[in-house]
């Protein structure tokens, strides 16, 4: 090897130590002890939300320890509304942040991304047993389906979408509605023989028998009326 490029790839091999060194400082002592490099080794701007903090890394990130849950709640202390829903309940004693709140994409991505992964790691670190998720106890309240198919929403549904892959909804001209739907409170009435049946027609229908009077696309899409909204 000619001495010139020997001395080339001395130098890379240094350049590479100096980029890694930096980020090591960042991570061991905050940015501030390398305040030019900080932009320089963060792996994106910040989400809008977080923008005004700039490059203070250390908002966020502990030396030697990256993101820690202590640092955010310094901010966010708990909204009533997110401990008060069901579904984010968890945040009164969750312990871990990341994972579900993602960084550095920049101002157009809203710094939350669900992971239910994230809530079994927790549940292991904290040292209990490994859960199986209860899906019903945060999404009780998201039930489309009126409890009549139970409490085991993991039968039927993965945690990436509600959709059932291959699910096709029974036809329009099913009569077991019935056994999937409940009628609302206005069909158990009065209102059941002055309205329903007026509207559509269908003075012998039972109040179970939803296929005389609806399509399956929308309930508000009554048989031979077409749309229909009360309110
Ligand atoms: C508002 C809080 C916040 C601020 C401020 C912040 N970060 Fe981050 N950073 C995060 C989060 C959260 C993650 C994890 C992202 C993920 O998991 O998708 C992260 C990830 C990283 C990573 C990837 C390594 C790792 O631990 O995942 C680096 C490197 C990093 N940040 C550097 C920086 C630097 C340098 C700055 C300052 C210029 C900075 N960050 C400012 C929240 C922040
Ligand atoms: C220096 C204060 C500060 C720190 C540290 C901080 N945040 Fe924030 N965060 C804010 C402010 C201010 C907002 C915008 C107003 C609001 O939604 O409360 C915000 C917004 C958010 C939002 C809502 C964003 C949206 O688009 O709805 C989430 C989620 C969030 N922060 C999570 C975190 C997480 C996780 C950390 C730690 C990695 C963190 N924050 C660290 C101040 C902070
Ligand atoms: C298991 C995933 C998960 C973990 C872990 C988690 N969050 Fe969240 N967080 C979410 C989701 C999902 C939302 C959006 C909830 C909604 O709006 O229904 C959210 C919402 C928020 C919000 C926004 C509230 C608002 O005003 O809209 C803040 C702030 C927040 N989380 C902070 C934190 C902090 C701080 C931690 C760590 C102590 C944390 N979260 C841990 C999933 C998580
Ligand atoms: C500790 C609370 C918690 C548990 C337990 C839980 N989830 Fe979730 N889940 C959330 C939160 C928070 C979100 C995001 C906010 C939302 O979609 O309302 C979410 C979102 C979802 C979504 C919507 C995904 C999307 O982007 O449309 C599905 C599907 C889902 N969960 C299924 C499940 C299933 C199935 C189980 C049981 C195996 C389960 N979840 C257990 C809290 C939980
Ligand atoms: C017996 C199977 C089964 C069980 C158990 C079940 N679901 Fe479903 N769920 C379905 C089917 C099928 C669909 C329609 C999916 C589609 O259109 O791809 C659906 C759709 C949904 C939707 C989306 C509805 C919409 O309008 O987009 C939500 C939300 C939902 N289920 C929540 C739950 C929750 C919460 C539980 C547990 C408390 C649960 N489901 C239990 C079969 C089930
Ligand atoms: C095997 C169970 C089953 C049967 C039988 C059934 N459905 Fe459904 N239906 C579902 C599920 C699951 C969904 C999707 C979840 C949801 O939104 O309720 C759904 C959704 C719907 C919707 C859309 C609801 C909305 O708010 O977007 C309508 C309307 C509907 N069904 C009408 C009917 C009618 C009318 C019949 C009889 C002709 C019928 N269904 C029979 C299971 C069933
Ligand atoms: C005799 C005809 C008839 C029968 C049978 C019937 N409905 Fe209806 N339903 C209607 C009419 C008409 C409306 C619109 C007027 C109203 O909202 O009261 C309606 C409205 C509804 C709505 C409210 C739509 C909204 O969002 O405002 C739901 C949900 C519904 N029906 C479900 C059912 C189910 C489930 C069944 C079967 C268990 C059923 N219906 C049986 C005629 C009927």
């Amino acid at each position: 090897m000619k001495l010139p490029s020997a001395l080339y790839v001395v130098l890379s091999i240094l350049g590479a130590f100096a980029v890694v060194g930096a980020m090591v400082t960042v991570y061991g002592s905050g940015s501030a002890a390398l305040p030019l490099w900080a932009p320089a080794v963060r792996p994106g701007p910040l989400s809008q939300a977080h923008a005004f903090l700039g490059d203070r890394c250390e908002s966020c990130h502990a030396p030697n320890k990256g993101i820690v849950a202590a640092k955010c709640v310094t901010c966010h202390a708990w909204a009533p509304e997110l401990l008060m829903k069901p579904v984010s309940a968890f945040h009164a004693n969750i312990g871990e942040c990341r994972g579900c709140h993602v960084e550095h994409k920049g101002a157009n991505v809203r710094p939350i991304q669900m992971d239910h992964a994230a809530l079994e790691r927790v549940a292991k670190r904290s040292g209990g047993p490994p859960v199986a998720l209860q899906c019903q106890s945060c999404h009780a309240f998201q039930d489309k389906h009126q409890g009549f198919f139970g409490k085991q929403c993991a039968t039927c549904h993965a945690t990436k979408t509600w959709d059932v892959p291959n699910f096709v909804h029974p036809s329009p001209r099913s009569t077991d509605c019935g056994q999937c739907h409940k009628p609302p409170p206005s069909h158990l009435m009065m209102h059941f023989e002055m309205m329903e049946k007026a509207i559509t027609g269908q003075k012998a229908a039972r109040v179970e028998q939803c296929q005389l009077c609806h399509q399956t696309d929308s309930f508000n899409n009554i048989k031979n009326v077409g749309w229909y909204d009360m309110h």
